[in-house]
């Protein structure tokens, strides 16, 4: 999404960055108690962003803290990074490409750090784009390209921009870093560490940006409807699934957050492999927990198996549940203080696939193929209001439709080019739907088809899958507890402010300082950590 930074950046020479990088001197002594050399066994279910965050900052914080800690992760997939991950083309393992969250941007402050820390090799969103099209986004309702932009933005571009709508792209601008800003407190005392988000929302009056859908926030602030239809909810088409008249303000406001947005080089799971590294857990992947056990004791046992074999048990007295409780499918006996409620999720559909053809130019109405851009984003058409309908994606029938790469492949023995392309879409993508924008043909027998009826010599390559990717962000006041029994921690609540990977992993050491609190304040074990001077620690790191 770096051309929302590009139109920002050069209209608004006069905003700066603000560095909200404030200090607290008043940081707690650590008390002079001898640390209790009681190790604290922690199990982790879900090795996502939340799960490899909770144990890379549980083992930081336990550390300062002075209390040993046990931590264990239990993954049912084969693979780190849950909804990132990445797949490769031609499995050849020297094209990754990610089939779940692709880019994160430079205000996710844990996911940059980590990444730094790491070592790991940061690039600029969309590097891999050939630029060989005139235009490298366009926004398209169905019938037409609302807006077209190049590669950079001329002054004519920007005038072009500013004439269509007026002072919109700047207010947008301001409102999205003051909500950004707020958000932001969220890291450093003294909200952090939260024990109820909805509290910290409020707090912060973030429930004005959540508590409306976004086309009434953006409305109320003065915003006009044609920038916010354009592009504004192309935004958070492309990243939601959603139109303005459902998704909530803030999520809204989130999609415009794109300064400086990156991926990591070979997969962003890197950075959740990293952290499950340095954490020095014990990670069992294959192991899927069917059930937990409240012991009357406190402590926990949970049931796990690998690979559908027989049942384990072990016992905690921790359990940090990272990851939607609703498709986790584990039995909690006896039941939670609070379970979490069961929301609507969003059925993603992603296509991945490689062919020596294309975008047709006759299928979007253009004329030669170096218009056709690289980047199509939709929208619904101006007018076309479908409130806040879960079946939102209207005339265009897609979400999005994205160039990432060329690679090389070998057809009868002469190198050829094909393009890797990502679609977005709510339903399974039909052979007749990919042989038109490809403009190949197919037979009439074969339209009602999938990609797999389409010949290997017009798709050399393809991947499909269907993601619970996000929940319809609804707006709400209210979110979801983050300790639902004594030692039951829950990570997923964080998904119905904003569903990213950063805030997931924001959760993740959230959830990490709690714990590390309470085993001092109710236990009795090893030294107050001063988060006041730990943020002051990580950001001189920086
Ligand atoms: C297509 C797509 C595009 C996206 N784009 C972006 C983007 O560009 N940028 C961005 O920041 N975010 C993006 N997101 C959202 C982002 O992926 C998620 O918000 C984030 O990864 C969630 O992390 P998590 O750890 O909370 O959950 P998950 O990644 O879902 O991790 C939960 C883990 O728990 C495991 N698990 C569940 N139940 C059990 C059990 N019973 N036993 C053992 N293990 C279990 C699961 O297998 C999973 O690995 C996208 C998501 C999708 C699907
Ligand atoms: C997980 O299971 C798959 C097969 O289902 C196997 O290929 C893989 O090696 C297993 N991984 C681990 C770490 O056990
Ligand atoms: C850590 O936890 C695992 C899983 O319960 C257990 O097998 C292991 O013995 C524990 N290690 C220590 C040092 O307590
Ligand atoms: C494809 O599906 C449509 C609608 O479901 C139907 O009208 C049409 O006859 C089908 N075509 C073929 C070739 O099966």
């Amino acid at each position: 999404m770096d051309f929302f930074r590009r139109i920002m950046y050069m209209l608004l020479l006069l905003l700066e960055c603000v560095c909200i990088i404030g200090v607290d001197t008043t940081g707690q002594t650590p008390l002079n108690s001898e640390d209790k050399a009681t190790s604290r066994n922690v199990a982790i279910i879900g090795a996502g962003s939340a799960g490899a965050s909770t144990a890379y900052y549980l083992r930081k914080f336990s550390d300062l803290a002075g209390v040993p800690v046990n931590i264990t992760v239990f993954e049912r997939e084969a693979y780190i990074g849950g909804r990132s991950t990445t797949v490769n083309v031609f499995d050849d393992p020297s094209l990754p490409i990610e089939l779940g969250a692709s880019i994160f941007v430079s205000v996710n402050y844990n996911l940059m750090d980590t990444a730094k820390e790491l070592g790991l090799k940061i690039s600029g969103a969309g590097g891999d784009r050939p630029a060989e099209s005139v235009n490298m986004l366009g926004i398209w309702d169905g019938f037409r390209f609302l807006y077209l932009q190049g590669h950079s933005l001329s002054w004519w571009d920007m005038a072009k921009l500013l004439w269509q709508y007026g002072l919109a792209p700047i207010r947008t601008q301001r409102l999205m870093k003051n909500t950004v800003n707020k958000f932001l407190q969220m890291y450093k005392p003294p909200y952090f560490p939260f024990s109820s988000l909805s509290a910290t929302v409020q707090a912060l009056d973030l429930h004005e940006a959540t508590g409306v859908p976004g086309a009434q926030f953006l409305e109320s602030n003065g915003i006009s409807e044609s920038f916010s239809n354009d592009i504004i909810q192309s935004s958070t088409r492309v990243n939601y699934g959603q139109n303005l008249g459902l998704i909530h303000g803030l999520e809204a406001m989130v999609c415009m957050a794109t300064d400086g947005a990156v991926a990591i080089e070979d997969g962003n799971w890197r950075i959740f492999s990293g952290m499950l590294d340095s954490s020095r857990a014990d990670l069992r992947l294959n192991t899927t927990v069917t059930a937990i056990k409240q012991n009357s004791d406190r402590s926990m046992t949970l049931f796990h198996s690998s690979n559908g074999g027989s049942t384990s048990r072990h016992t905690f007295d921790e359990v940090v549940l990272a990851g939607p409780f609703q498709y986790s499918n584990i039995e909690v006996s006896p039941s939670l203080d609070r379970s979490p409620e069961k929301i609507p999720y969003v059925r993603l559909f992603v296509t991945l696939f490689s062919s020596p053809h294309q975008l047709s130019p006759e299928f979007f109405d253009l004329s030669d193929q170096k218009d056709v851009p690289e980047m199509i984003l939709t929208t619904l058409p101006r007018g076309f209001n479908l409130g806040d309908r879960e079946d939102g994606v209207g005339p265009a029938k897609f979400w999005s439709i994205s160039l990432l790469r060329i690679v090389e492949a070998s057809a009868e023995d002469s190198r050829q080019k094909h393009y890797v392309y990502k679609v977005f879409s709510p339903e399974k993508l039909t052979a007749g739907f990919l042989a038109s924008v490809l403009a190949v043909e197919i037979p009439a027998s074969d339209q009602n088809g999938t990609i797999g009826d389409i010949s290997r010599n017009d798709i050399s390559w393809y991947h499909e899958k269907t993601w619970h990717s996000y929940p319809y962000e609804y707006p709400r006041m209210e979110f979801e507890e983050i300790r639902l029994a004594s030692n039951v921690w829950y990570t997923g609540g964080i998904e119905s402010f904003i569903s990213t990977m950063e805030t997931s992993s924001l959760m993740g050491m959230n959830v990490a300082g709690l714990m590390t609190n309470e085993w001092h304040d109710k236990l009795h074990l090893g030294k107050p950590v001063s988060w006041s001077g730990w943020t002051q620690q990580r950001n001189n790191e920086l």
